[in-house]
Protein backbone atom coordinates (compact mmCIF):
# COMPACT_ATOMS: atom_id res chain seq x y z
CA UNK A 1 0.00 0.00 0.00
CA UNK A 2 0.84 3.64 -0.50
CA UNK A 3 2.65 5.00 2.55
CA UNK A 4 1.78 8.37 2.45
CA UNK A 5 3.88 8.87 6.27
CA UNK A 6 1.16 6.64 7.63
CA UNK A 7 2.35 5.16 11.12
CA UNK A 8 3.17 1.18 9.58
CA UNK A 9 -0.02 -1.34 9.74
CA UNK A 10 0.16 -3.12 12.59
CA UNK A 11 -3.09 -4.92 13.38
CA UNK A 12 -5.66 -7.20 11.20
CA UNK A 13 -7.77 -3.77 10.74
CA UNK A 14 -5.37 -1.35 10.49
CA UNK A 15 -5.00 -2.05 6.16
CA UNK A 16 -8.54 -2.38 6.32
CA UNK A 17 -8.70 1.33 7.70
CA UNK A 18 -6.49 2.53 5.72
CA UNK A 19 -8.20 1.32 2.40
CA UNK A 20 -10.75 2.76 3.16
CA UNK A 21 -9.03 6.06 3.37
CA UNK A 22 -7.50 5.84 0.34
CA UNK A 23 -10.81 5.30 -1.22
CA UNK A 24 -12.40 8.36 0.52
CA UNK A 25 -9.38 10.39 -0.36
CA UNK A 26 -9.43 9.65 -3.91
CA UNK A 27 -13.21 9.92 -4.60
CA UNK A 28 -13.46 12.99 -2.91
CA UNK A 29 -9.86 14.31 -4.40
CA UNK A 30 -11.35 12.95 -8.04
CA UNK A 31 -14.93 14.79 -7.10
CA UNK A 32 -12.67 18.15 -6.23
CA UNK A 33 -10.73 18.14 -9.15
CA UNK A 34 -13.44 17.90 -11.79
CA UNK A 35 -15.39 20.46 -9.93
CA UNK A 36 -12.35 22.58 -10.21
CA UNK A 37 -11.92 21.84 -13.97
CA UNK A 38 -14.93 22.40 -14.55
CA UNK A 39 -15.44 26.14 -13.03
CA UNK A 40 -11.90 27.25 -14.79
CA UNK A 41 -12.87 25.74 -18.36
CA UNK A 42 -16.50 27.43 -17.98
CA UNK A 43 -15.07 30.04 -16.16
CA UNK A 44 -13.05 31.41 -19.80
CA UNK A 45 -15.20 29.55 -22.11
CA UNK A 46 -18.36 31.87 -20.84
CA UNK A 47 -16.71 35.06 -19.54
CA UNK A 48 -18.30 38.28 -20.17
CA UNK A 49 -17.82 39.33 -24.12
CA UNK A 50 -16.90 35.86 -25.25
CA UNK A 51 -18.92 34.59 -28.56
CA UNK A 52 -19.81 31.74 -27.49
CA UNK A 53 -23.81 30.90 -27.82
CA UNK A 54 -25.85 31.40 -24.88
CA UNK A 55 -28.90 29.88 -25.45
CA UNK A 56 -31.97 31.73 -22.99
CA UNK A 57 -35.04 29.79 -24.33
CA UNK A 58 -33.86 26.15 -25.13
CA UNK A 59 -35.60 23.69 -27.39
CA UNK A 60 -37.39 20.66 -25.46
CA UNK A 61 -35.06 17.99 -26.42
CA UNK A 62 -31.94 20.33 -25.23
CA UNK A 63 -34.07 21.33 -21.42
CA UNK A 64 -34.69 17.37 -20.83
CA UNK A 65 -30.58 16.61 -21.37
CA UNK A 66 -30.09 19.39 -18.94
CA UNK A 67 -32.44 17.85 -16.65
CA UNK A 68 -30.42 14.40 -17.08
CA UNK A 69 -27.11 15.57 -16.18
CA UNK A 70 -28.57 17.63 -12.92
CA UNK A 71 -30.36 13.96 -11.91
CA UNK A 72 -27.04 12.17 -12.68
CA UNK A 73 -25.14 14.85 -10.38
CA UNK A 74 -27.27 14.29 -7.74
CA UNK A 75 -27.57 10.81 -7.65
CA UNK A 76 -24.04 9.88 -8.03
CA UNK A 77 -22.44 11.32 -5.25
CA UNK A 78 -25.46 10.10 -3.23
CA UNK A 79 -24.87 6.67 -3.74
CA UNK A 80 -20.77 7.49 -3.24
CA UNK A 81 -22.04 8.69 0.09
CA UNK A 82 -24.24 5.53 0.70
CA UNK A 83 -21.45 3.19 -0.41
CA UNK A 84 -18.65 5.04 1.62
CA UNK A 85 -21.24 4.85 4.97
CA UNK A 86 -21.97 0.74 4.24
CA UNK A 87 -18.47 0.50 4.02
CA UNK A 88 -17.09 2.64 7.21
CA UNK A 89 -20.38 1.27 9.37
CA UNK A 90 -19.20 -2.50 8.25
CA UNK A 91 -15.59 -1.69 9.49
CA UNK A 92 -17.36 -0.52 12.56
CA UNK A 93 -19.03 -3.23 13.19
CA UNK A 94 -15.81 -5.45 12.84
CA UNK A 95 -14.10 -3.27 15.34
CA UNK A 96 -16.74 -3.55 17.92
CA UNK A 97 -17.03 -6.88 17.94
CA UNK A 98 -14.25 -8.88 19.65
CA UNK A 99 -14.13 -12.83 18.60
CA UNK A 100 -14.88 -15.15 21.24
CA UNK A 101 -11.59 -16.60 21.55
CA UNK A 102 -9.82 -13.12 22.59
CA UNK A 103 -8.00 -12.62 25.55
CA UNK A 104 -8.25 -10.11 28.24
CA UNK A 105 -6.76 -7.34 29.59
CA UNK A 106 -7.54 -4.56 31.98
CA UNK A 107 -6.76 -0.91 31.83
CA UNK A 108 -7.10 1.59 34.01
CA UNK A 109 -5.96 4.86 33.37
CA UNK A 110 -5.56 7.79 35.84
CA UNK A 111 -3.76 11.26 35.85
CA UNK A 112 -1.59 10.58 34.16
CA UNK A 113 -1.03 7.03 33.52
CA UNK A 114 -1.65 3.74 31.97
CA UNK A 115 -2.65 1.32 34.11
CA UNK A 116 -2.36 -2.44 32.80
CA UNK A 117 -3.59 -5.70 34.25
CA UNK A 118 -2.92 -9.20 32.83
CA UNK A 119 -5.51 -12.02 34.27
CA UNK A 120 -2.94 -13.97 35.34
CA UNK A 121 -2.19 -10.69 37.86
CA UNK A 122 0.82 -9.10 36.11
CA UNK A 123 0.87 -5.19 36.10
CA UNK A 124 2.39 -2.85 33.93
CA UNK A 125 2.57 0.96 33.87
CA UNK A 126 2.71 2.69 30.80
CA UNK A 127 3.66 -0.21 28.76
CA UNK A 128 1.63 -3.33 27.58
CA UNK A 129 3.23 -6.82 26.10
CA UNK A 130 1.04 -9.13 24.23
CA UNK A 131 1.16 -11.89 21.88
CA UNK A 132 1.42 -11.77 17.61
CA UNK A 133 -1.57 -13.16 16.27
CA UNK A 134 -4.04 -13.83 19.23
CA UNK A 135 -6.94 -11.05 19.74
CA UNK A 136 -6.79 -9.34 22.43
CA UNK A 137 -9.83 -7.15 24.03
CA UNK A 138 -9.23 -4.29 26.38
CA UNK A 139 -11.99 -4.00 28.99
CA UNK A 140 -10.75 -0.49 30.23
CA UNK A 141 -11.85 2.20 32.86
CA UNK A 142 -11.10 5.43 34.75
CA UNK A 143 -10.18 6.87 37.59
CA UNK A 144 -10.47 10.25 36.92
CA UNK A 145 -11.61 12.12 33.84
CA UNK A 146 -12.11 10.82 30.49
CA UNK A 147 -8.56 9.78 28.59
CA UNK A 148 -8.43 8.18 25.36
CA UNK A 149 -6.42 4.96 24.32
CA UNK A 150 -4.94 5.33 21.31
CA UNK A 151 -2.24 2.70 19.26
CA UNK A 152 -1.79 4.54 15.79
CA UNK A 153 0.04 1.70 14.48
CA UNK A 154 -3.01 -0.27 15.04
CA UNK A 155 -5.84 2.45 14.01
CA UNK A 156 -7.48 2.05 16.85
CA UNK A 157 -8.46 4.86 19.33
CA UNK A 158 -11.04 4.27 22.09
CA UNK A 159 -12.09 6.70 24.60
CA UNK A 160 -11.45 5.74 28.57
CA UNK A 161 -14.43 6.97 30.79
CA UNK A 162 -14.63 7.28 34.70
CA UNK A 163 -18.06 5.22 35.88
CA UNK A 164 -18.54 2.98 32.77
CA UNK A 165 -16.58 -0.08 31.31
CA UNK A 166 -15.36 0.52 27.22
CA UNK A 167 -14.18 -1.90 25.33
CA UNK A 168 -11.46 -2.47 22.37
CA UNK A 169 -9.74 -5.25 20.74
CA UNK A 170 -7.34 -6.12 18.29
CA UNK A 171 -5.14 -8.36 17.14
CA UNK A 172 -1.13 -7.74 16.75
CA UNK A 173 -0.11 -8.92 12.97
CA UNK A 174 3.69 -7.29 13.48
CA UNK A 175 6.04 -7.44 16.51
CA UNK A 176 7.94 -4.48 17.80
CA UNK A 177 7.23 -1.17 19.80
CA UNK A 178 4.39 0.83 19.17
CA UNK A 179 3.40 3.78 20.43
CA UNK A 180 0.60 4.69 22.77
CA UNK A 181 -0.73 7.63 23.20
CA UNK A 182 -3.72 9.29 25.21
CA UNK A 183 -6.34 11.12 22.66
CA UNK A 184 -8.56 13.03 25.17
CA UNK A 185 -6.96 16.31 26.67
CA UNK A 186 -6.99 15.44 30.94
CA UNK A 187 -5.13 18.00 32.15
CA UNK A 188 -1.11 19.23 32.62
CA UNK A 189 0.31 16.22 31.59
CA UNK A 190 -1.70 14.89 28.65
CA UNK A 191 1.09 15.08 26.31
CA UNK A 192 3.40 12.56 28.48
CA UNK A 193 0.60 10.68 28.96
CA UNK A 194 1.42 7.56 26.86
CA UNK A 195 3.78 4.70 26.43
CA UNK A 196 4.28 1.34 24.37
CA UNK A 197 2.62 -1.85 23.47
CA UNK A 198 4.87 -4.42 22.89
CA UNK A 199 4.06 -7.40 20.49
CA UNK A 200 6.18 -10.23 20.97
CA UNK A 201 5.69 -13.37 19.30
CA UNK A 202 3.33 -16.38 21.09
CA UNK A 203 6.21 -18.21 23.16
CA UNK A 204 8.03 -15.12 23.52
CA UNK A 205 5.23 -13.66 25.38
CA UNK A 206 4.55 -16.89 27.44
CA UNK A 207 8.06 -16.58 28.74
CA UNK A 208 7.64 -12.54 29.73
CA UNK A 209 4.23 -13.90 31.65
CA UNK A 210 6.45 -16.31 33.18
CA UNK A 211 8.94 -13.65 33.96
CA UNK A 212 6.61 -11.71 35.86
CA UNK A 213 4.44 -13.98 37.18
CA UNK A 214 2.59 -12.13 40.24
CA UNK A 215 1.99 -13.98 43.93
CA UNK A 216 -1.51 -14.13 42.54
CA UNK A 217 -3.51 -13.67 39.92
CA UNK A 218 -6.91 -11.08 39.69
CA UNK A 219 -9.19 -13.45 40.28
CA UNK A 220 -7.49 -14.86 43.53
CA UNK A 221 -6.68 -10.68 44.64
CA UNK A 222 -10.44 -10.71 44.07
CA UNK A 223 -10.86 -13.07 46.31
CA UNK A 224 -8.82 -11.69 49.16
CA UNK A 225 -10.70 -8.22 48.70
CA UNK A 226 -14.60 -10.34 48.66
CA UNK A 227 -13.46 -11.38 52.62
CA UNK A 228 -11.55 -8.04 53.67
CA UNK A 229 -14.55 -6.14 52.35
CA UNK A 230 -16.84 -8.20 54.58
CA UNK A 231 -18.76 -9.06 51.19
CA UNK A 232 -18.77 -12.92 52.30
CA UNK A 233 -19.96 -12.21 55.22
CA UNK A 234 -23.83 -11.68 53.41
CA UNK A 235 -22.80 -13.19 49.99
CA UNK A 236 -20.61 -15.95 51.87
CA UNK A 237 -21.42 -19.67 52.39
CA UNK A 238 -22.68 -18.73 56.07
CA UNK A 239 -23.98 -16.12 55.74
CA UNK A 240 -26.91 -14.80 57.84
CA UNK A 241 -28.14 -11.95 55.90
CA UNK A 242 -30.36 -12.71 52.66
CA UNK A 243 -27.77 -11.42 50.16
CA UNK A 244 -27.74 -12.62 46.06
CA UNK A 245 -25.54 -15.99 45.84
CA UNK A 246 -22.73 -14.87 43.32
CA UNK A 247 -21.78 -18.02 41.98
CA UNK A 248 -22.93 -18.55 38.33
CA UNK A 249 -24.24 -14.80 38.16
CA UNK A 250 -21.85 -13.67 35.53
CA UNK A 251 -22.93 -13.29 32.13
CA UNK A 252 -26.23 -14.59 33.06
CA UNK A 253 -29.83 -12.68 33.38
CA UNK A 254 -30.61 -11.00 37.10
CA UNK A 255 -34.32 -10.37 37.61
CA UNK A 256 -34.44 -7.15 39.08
CA UNK A 257 -36.83 -6.02 41.61
CA UNK A 258 -38.29 -3.55 38.98
CA UNK A 259 -39.74 -6.01 37.20
CA UNK A 260 -36.42 -5.64 34.72
CA UNK A 261 -33.95 -7.65 33.48
CA UNK A 262 -30.38 -6.82 33.29
CA UNK A 263 -27.05 -9.40 32.49
CA UNK A 264 -24.47 -9.97 34.92
CA UNK A 265 -21.64 -8.51 32.91
CA UNK A 266 -18.51 -5.79 34.01
CA UNK A 267 -20.95 -2.84 34.10
CA UNK A 268 -23.80 -4.89 36.23
CA UNK A 269 -21.40 -6.13 39.01
CA UNK A 270 -19.47 -2.93 39.14
CA UNK A 271 -22.56 -0.56 39.76
CA UNK A 272 -23.63 -3.58 42.38
CA UNK A 273 -20.76 -2.74 44.54
CA UNK A 274 -20.96 1.32 43.66
CA UNK A 275 -24.14 2.31 43.40
CA UNK A 276 -26.20 -0.91 44.97
CA UNK A 277 -29.32 0.86 45.31
CA UNK A 278 -29.80 1.51 41.58
CA UNK A 279 -30.14 -2.34 40.49
CA UNK A 280 -31.34 -4.58 43.60
CA UNK A 281 -32.08 -8.08 42.79
CA UNK A 282 -35.52 -9.14 42.69
CA UNK A 283 -36.63 -10.63 45.98
CA UNK A 284 -33.86 -9.05 48.51
CA UNK A 285 -33.72 -6.08 50.25
CA UNK A 286 -31.72 -2.71 49.57
CA UNK A 287 -29.64 -3.28 52.22
CA UNK A 288 -26.09 -3.43 50.47
CA UNK A 289 -23.29 -1.17 51.65
CA UNK A 290 -22.11 1.16 49.15
CA UNK A 291 -18.02 0.93 48.25
CA UNK A 292 -18.21 4.07 46.94
CA UNK A 293 -15.05 5.61 48.02
CA UNK A 294 -13.32 3.08 49.70
CA UNK A 295 -12.03 0.86 46.60
CA UNK A 296 -10.10 2.31 43.46
CA UNK A 297 -10.72 0.71 40.04
CA UNK A 298 -8.14 -1.69 40.20
CA UNK A 299 -10.17 -3.28 43.10
CA UNK A 300 -13.17 -3.46 41.49
CA UNK A 301 -11.54 -5.52 38.85
CA UNK A 302 -9.88 -7.67 40.67
CA UNK A 303 -13.82 -8.30 42.28
CA UNK A 304 -14.92 -8.43 38.73
CA UNK A 305 -12.42 -10.94 38.06
CA UNK A 306 -13.05 -13.27 40.94
CA UNK A 307 -16.97 -13.54 40.21
CA UNK A 308 -16.18 -14.30 37.20
CA UNK A 309 -14.12 -17.45 38.32
CA UNK A 310 -17.23 -18.31 40.05
CA UNK A 311 -18.82 -18.31 36.61
CA UNK A 312 -19.14 -22.13 36.40
CA UNK A 313 -20.05 -22.93 39.84
CA UNK A 314 -23.17 -22.90 41.81
CA UNK A 315 -21.82 -23.03 45.30
CA UNK A 316 -21.47 -20.20 47.38
CA UNK A 317 -18.69 -18.42 48.12
CA UNK A 318 -16.72 -19.34 51.75
CU1 LIG B 1 -5.16 11.10 29.56
CU2 LIG B 1 -5.02 12.82 27.94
Amino acid sequence: MIALGLPPEASTIAPRVDLLLYAVTIVTGGVAIAIFVTMIVFGIRYRAGSKVKRAENVPEAQARARRRVETAWTLIPFALFLASFAWAARLYMVRADAPANSMELFVVAKQWMWKLQHPGGQREIDEMHVPRGQPIKLVMTSQDVIHSFFVPAFRLKQDVLPGRYTEMWFTATKTGRFHLFCAEYCGTDHAHMGGDVIVMEPAEFQRWLNAHAATQSMAARGEDLFRHLGCSGCHGENASVHAPNLAGVYGRPVPLSDGTTVVADERYIRDSILLPRKEVAAGYAPIMPSFTGQIGEDDILDLIAYIKSLASTKERPK
